[in-house]
């Protein structure tokens, strides 16, 4: 059977009466790569929060890494890596400044080394002391995901990525998401861009809440039961 690294059951989310989550299954088995897709306000991000245990779920049930997503949140936290929607660093600081600050926030032994293997392995040894600020978007992105991938976690949840990136870039990180997965780290990532959906192995589409179709891309198209005519 395959080992499920993520595995919620009726999440439900509301924010006053409205709810904006609504009865969400999600199952990621360990090693994937799912993209989850949906139109502004459906809810990516709220859930995203809900599975890292930084939002508390109104209903529902699950694990993450085998933690209870209700009452383990601690341990969840040390095992994700979450890299925001908007980023959140500090453009005064170079990228090694960003990566070791991060890690001094964290607690973290062996900061300087753990700070060079991050930056060796997403290729940004050369622009080091680069000040964030500068920085274009797709090279912002590559420090969010150096600081996210840190404390060495084994679920990454990404969120939109690669909005506001280039192309080419988009490519390059896509390649860096593919080459994670293959040693072994779960991704479960938001993205608007529907030409990422073939990077992914499965892919979630939800709209107002509520989850409208799932599987991989083929399952997708087919369940929609349109033809293409050429
Ligand atoms: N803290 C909050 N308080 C009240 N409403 C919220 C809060 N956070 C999100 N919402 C609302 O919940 C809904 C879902 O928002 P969410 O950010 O999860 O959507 P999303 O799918 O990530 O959208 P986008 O693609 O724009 O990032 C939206 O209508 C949003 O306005
Ligand atoms: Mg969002």
């Amino acid at each position: 059977m395959t080992e499920l690294a993520i595995d919620v059951k009726r999440l439900t989310k509301k924010f006053g009466s409205r709810i904006v989550v609504n009865n969400i299954d999600i199952q990621v088995p360990k090693g994937k790569i799912y993209g989850f897709f949906g139109p502004n306000g459906s809810g990516k991000t709220t859930t995203i929060r809900m599975l890292c245990g930084l939002l508390t779920p109104d209903a529902g049930e699950g694990t993450c890494l085998g933690y209870d997503i209700m009452a383990q949140t601690q341990m969840i936290r040390k095992k994700v890596g979450y890299m925001t929607q908007k980023f959140s660093f500090w453009d005064d600081l170079t990228i090694q400044e960003n990566v070791e600050f991060t890690a001094n926030i964290f607690g973290m032994d062996h900061v300087s080394e753990r700070t060079r293997e991050a930056l060796v392995k997403l290729g940004l040894q050369h622009r080091s002391d680069q000040s964030a600020g500068t920085l274009s978007g797709g090279w912002k992105q590559r420090l969010a995901l150096a600081a996210c991938i840190l404390h060495q976690p084994e679920i990454l949840l990404l969120d939109e990525p690669t909005a506001g990136v280039d192309p080419k870039a988009r490519r390059e990180l896509w390649d860096e998401l593919g080459r994670l997965s293959e040693d072994g780290m779960t991704i479960l990532v938001s993205t608007h861009y529907m030409d990422e959906a073939e990077r992914c192995h499965e892919l979630i589409y939800i709209a107002y809440g509520n989850l409208i179709v799932r599987g991989s891309t083929q399952q997708v198209i087919d369940q929609t039961h349109l033809k293409t005519l050429e």
